[in-house]
């Protein structure tokens, strides 16, 4: 029997809304067909979005959304996106698959999609191939309220009023496809670029992201905030991190969404648990720099990134999506929970028919992944406060896969209820635990569960293969909480106390 220990009078942060957001590139299908199918489409959409995946997308509250990329991003032009869709710019979509990109989605259309999930908007700038004048115009276009040069034009494309950007990411990558850069000298640049993403709204000032570390790249990290943090926070207000989980670890190979054995299955969950080393080191250096924990780590890259399914073009990134994905957000959502003091947001990547995707469509068709449902049952943790707690653990995995069998957060919603989301590792033992929670009553319980073999999917075909159910098997007594979750699931319980 594993004790899990509740002190729910012990808080330990704010976990931020924006650790379950969404990260969507001009990449494969996820703007186009995935989102956004055109006023003129015979599936069913509002102003070009499509109704099916906002009405989804929506029941997972979704808090913000990253876009135009990724390495799109460094490639982006944003007057190519404005203006008639008849005279927009029509480009080889370099990047990803060599498709046409007709920039039919542009600014216009990504902060409308932003206003129908009511969500946050991060918008991604170009460093890598953009000019600062470029950069600068975009932001005045996007939040100037007033007479100017690009605040006339937004008006003339039908939009009176400015918008409200949230976050601001000033290149992307740029280590890599965002301009193979060292860190010494994008930080010179970073300093340059984000002195004109002018805050043109007191009330909502935007909150500006620098282009962090690939991985365990530290010396990235380091580097950055030497050339940049000196000078006070007003430079920066957060520093990226991407890490994708590869299950065999190799580029090259990356190995089946569906198709894997045990092996494959402890090798990723390890290999997402090394998310953990992550955060604590780059987050090290940055409490050196920071000790207040001012400045957010934003890892507004993450997922398992496996070989595209068989017969897709390998530029679109197009994956399925199994109980092992299910078990990776599950596991990375607990861990942005428990650094909450120091992670503020996080994005998956990416939100529909790349990577690991929340939403997966082919035509008028659209199914749920596994990954969805996780974020469903994870988003009565948005806005609580983490509380503390520790779950005992043993090792399980393989020889050469080792993994402790249960991870877990405990957070307190503001009407006083304990929200606990768990997950087990193991793929074939039931874990008995008991919950103790210090000097509390509990009232009642409920929950939900995710559950199913290892490689379980939901396809077109059967799109309710992996669904949540009720998880009733609860059952409190005073201060204690027995329970079995069973192998392979995600469990969200919810306490009255
Ligand atoms: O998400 C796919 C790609 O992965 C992004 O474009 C890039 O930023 C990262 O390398």
């Amino acid at each position: 029997m594993a004790k899990l220990y509740v002190n729910s009078k012990i808080k330990k942060g704010h976990i931020n809304p924006e650790l379950q957001g969404h990260f969507s590139e001009h990449l494969g299908r996820c703007i186009y067909e995935g989102l956004y199918v055109g006023e003129n489409s015979d599936i069913p959409n509002v102003n070009g979005m499509r109704t099916d995946v906002v009405e989804a997308l929506k029941e997972l509250k979704i808090p913000v959304l990253r876009w135009p990329g990724g390495c799109f991003a460094d490639e982006y032009h944003w007057k190519d996106g404005i203006g008639p869709k008849e005279t927009r710019k029509k480009m080889i979509n370099t990047h990803w698959g060599g498709v046409v990109e007709d920039n039919s989605f542009g600014t216009h259309e990504f902060m409308e999609l932003c206003r129908q999930l009511g969500c946050k908007s991060y918008i991604n700038g170009n460093v890598g191939s953009g000019t600062v004048q470029e950069m600068s115009e975009w932001v005045e276009y996007l939040t100037f309220n007033g007479v100017s040069p690009m605040a006339d034009m937004r008006k003339e494309n039908g939009h009176e009023e400015p918008w409200t950007v949230d976050y601001f990411g000033v290149g992307n990558e740029n280590w890599g496809c965002g301009g193979n850069m060292r860190p010494e000298y994008y930080g010179d640049l970073y300093r340059r670029y984000q002195t004109y993403v002018r805050n043109y709204d007191n009330e909502h000032p935007i909150y500006k992201i620098a282009c962090g570390a690939n991985v365990d790249d530290y010396h990235w990290t380091e580097k950055v905030l030497e050339t940049c943090f000196d000078h006070g926070t007003g430079y920066m207000n957060g520093l990226s991190l991407h890490y994708y989980t590869v299950p065999t670890g190799v580029w090259s190979k990356k190995g089946s969404a569906t198709d894997f054995d045990e092996e494959g299955w402890y090798a990723t969950l390890k290999g997402t648990l090394y998310m953990k080393t992550l955060i604590e080191r780059h987050g090290a250096i940055m409490d050196k720099y920071d000790p207040d924990k001012k400045i957010g780590m934003i890892i507004d890259e993450w997922g398992i990134w496996t070989d595209v399914e068989p017969g897709t073009n390998p530029g679109f990134l197009y994956q399925q999506n199994t109980m092992r994905d299910a078990l990776v957000a599950g596991i990375n959502l607990n861990l942005f929970n428990k650094n909450c003091d120091r992670v503020k947001m996080a994005n998956i990547a990416q939100m529909v028919n790349v990577l690991q995707s929340v939403i997966l469509t082919e035509g008028e068709k659209m199914v749920k992944t596994p990954t969805y449902h996780v974020f469903n049952m994870y988003k009565y943790h948005q806005d609580n406060e983490l509380v503390e707690s520790y779950i005992e653990t043993k090792e399980i995995g393989t020889e050469k896969s080792k993994v402790p069998n249960l991870t877990e957060s405990v957070s307190m919603g503001a009407d006083g209820k304990l929200h606990i989301t768990i997950t087990n590792l193991s793929l074939d033992e039931v874990a008995d635990i008991e919950g103790v929670f210090a000097e509390t009553e509990i009232k009642s319980v409920k929950g939900t569960i995710l559950t199913g073999a290892m490689n379980a999917h939901n396809t077109f075909d059967a799109p309710e293969n992996v669904v949540t159910s009720a998880f009733d098997d609860a059952v409190a007594n005073g201060d204690k909480l027995n329970f079995t979750v069973p192998a392979c699931s995600v469990v969200y319980l919810e306490v009255t106390v």
